[in-house]
């Protein structure tokens, strides 16, 4: 059989690569992981219809690869309060911020502190008083590009925009980026979603808002072995204070 020569590309990629190998690594972000999905805490009957928790495991990690102890860890979107019941149990002060009474007022009874969970609205960021931010780490109500109600008053108002849903995005985040510490970090759990056929680039999208007011340092894509909107991975965009 004739053996056949490298190509142009083949060659051309092994000089790429090998450059690549000179420069010295800069990698500030694990770029992949598999995690198990699941709670710990069982929820209310009340709310199983819209369990919509981040999973423990995620939560953990990030909070002992972006914070240590005793620092804050604030969640602007903080639903059945993941963030900040594992912040408090990792030894970090956990802070947040919480759209929908009933979760709030059930946050409340989860923590030591319930002063540190702020039944109000995240569009209003910096009115709240809050101490200095060491890691904020979410995951936002997600949106699909067709879809018309806003999720930011529950979904209750129709005739609301994907691209003002990006826009919100970046003005809550560019709020958190003025209570920061400068060595702060932010993660932002999200993921893509299909739907009829139509995909959703709510990841990507939200990738792009938001680094043009946070500095972004890079993704880390979490596989699941069970996920939904079409996907069986997410991913934490990883940003710091520019
Ligand atoms: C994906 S859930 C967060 C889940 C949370 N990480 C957990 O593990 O329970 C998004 C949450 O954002 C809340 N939310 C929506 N709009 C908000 C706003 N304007 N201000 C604060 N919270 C808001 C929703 O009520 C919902 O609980």
């Amino acid at each position: 059989m004739k053996r056949r020569g490298q190509s142009p590309l083949t060659e051309r990629l092994k000089m790429i690569n090998q450059a690549h190998r000179k420069s010295p690594p800069s990698e500030p972000v694990q770029t992949w992981l598999t995690l198990p999905r699941g709670n710990k805490l069982v929820l209310p009957a009340r709310f199983r219809h819209e369990n919509v928790r981040a999973a423990d495991s995620l939560v953990e990690y990030c909070i002992k690869e972006y914070s240590v102890e005793g620092q804050v860890v604030f969640d602007p979107f903080a639903g059945y309060g993941t963030t900040l019941v594992l912040a408090e149990e990792l030894g970090r002060r956990g802070y947040g911020i919480e759209f929908s009474p009933e979760k709030a007022q059930y946050v409340k009874g989860l923590l030591a502190d319930p002063g540190r969970l702020i039944h109000g609205d995240a569009r209003k960021l910096k009115e709240y008083d809050l101490p200095l931010i060491d890691l904020c780490l979410t995951s936002p109500p997600y949106t699909h590009r067709s879809d018309t109600e806003n999720p930011f008053v529950d979904y209750r108002q129709k005739g609301f925009a994907y691209s003002t849903y990006l826009e919100v995005m970046g003005d809550i985040f560019a709020q958190v980026s003025e209570k920061m510490n400068p060595n702060g970090r932010v993660v932002i759990e999200a993921s893509n979603l299909k739907k009829d056929g139509d995909v959703t680039m709510l990841a990507w999208d939200i990738a792009r808002e938001v680094s043009q007011v946070l500095r972004f340092e890079g993704e880390t894509i979490i596989g699941w072995e069970e996920y939904g909107y079409g996907y069986n991975h997410s991913y934490c965009l990883v940003f710091s204070k520019p």
